[in-house]
């Protein structure tokens, strides 16, 4: 029996108020096993970013509840929920979203650094974690210089580098080309079926999700099938 480690009820989560209110979420109930893979797919705007995000801690519902291994977060402080994300939640976006103007290397400690690790053992950390994604002859190249793939393993790399039990991937293969997108198919879908990592990836690759053991399809903010 695996343990629900996340549960929404009823989450509801608007944007903006009066004629410019937009529903991005309407009622979705889900439960996330420890362990679990899922790709979420469907259209453009149907919510599938904002789930992630109300998943991932990093949005409150406008209604309806979360709870993480059984516990609401209508209690939790922000800075609880915060070092939650910091220790227990990897995302990984289409665009990287790695620090211009930091090295490979350095961008993999900074989650480290954040949770208090000394510079020496998050610099070796860092590397040992390229080097299980590939990429240690990359650890000086600053994302300017690195290709799409390049810079994707080293996002990987970030996300994985406080040891967190769940991958959030909001479209990690989209600015990919589809041997860099394998590369990186290969990498998290590993993360899930030998670590045992619960791995969520948005994406519109029917390549993508065919690799998760559930496909959850949204539609116009609800969950479709
Ligand atoms: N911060 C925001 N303020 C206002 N509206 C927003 C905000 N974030 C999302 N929305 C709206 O909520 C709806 C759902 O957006 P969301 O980003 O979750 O869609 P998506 O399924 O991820 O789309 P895509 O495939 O294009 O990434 C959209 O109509 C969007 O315009
Ligand atoms: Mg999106």
């Amino acid at each position: 029996m695996y343990r629900v480690k996340v549960e929404l009820k009823r989450v509801e989560r608007s944007y903006g108020s009066g004629p410019a209110l937009v529903r991005a979420l309407k009622g979705v109930s889900m439960r996330i096993k420890e362990g679990d893979s899922i790709s979420v797919m469907g259209p453009s705007g149907s919510g599938k970013t904002t789930l992630m995000y109300i998943i991932g801690l990093l949005e409150k519902p406008s209604s309806g509840d979360v709870s993480i291994d059984g516990r609401s977060i209508k209690g939790c402080s922000d800075w609880y929920l915060s070092k939650m994300r910091l220790k227990r939640i990897g995302f990984v976006f289409q665009q990287f979203h790695l620090l211009p103007n930091l090295n490979a290397m350095e961008n993999v400690m900074v989650p480290m650094r954040e949770s208090g690790i000394g510079r020496a053992k998050s610099r070796k950390m860092a590397c040992e974690l390229l080097d299980s994604v590939g990429i240690l002859n990359r650890a000086k190249h600053l994302p300017s210089r690195m290709s799409g793939g390049e810079q994707q393993r080293t996002a990987i790399a970030r996300a994985i580098a406080n040891g967190p039990e769940m991958i959030l991937a909001d479209e990690p293969t989209g600015e990919l080309d589809s041997d860099s997108s394998g590369v990186i198919m290969d990498i998290l879908t590993e993360m899930n079926r030998a670590q045992g990592k619960t791995l969520i990836v948005v994406t519109h690759d029917p390549e993508v999700a065919r690799r998760s053991r559930k496909i959850m399809r949204m539609k116009d903010g609800s969950i479709h099938s």
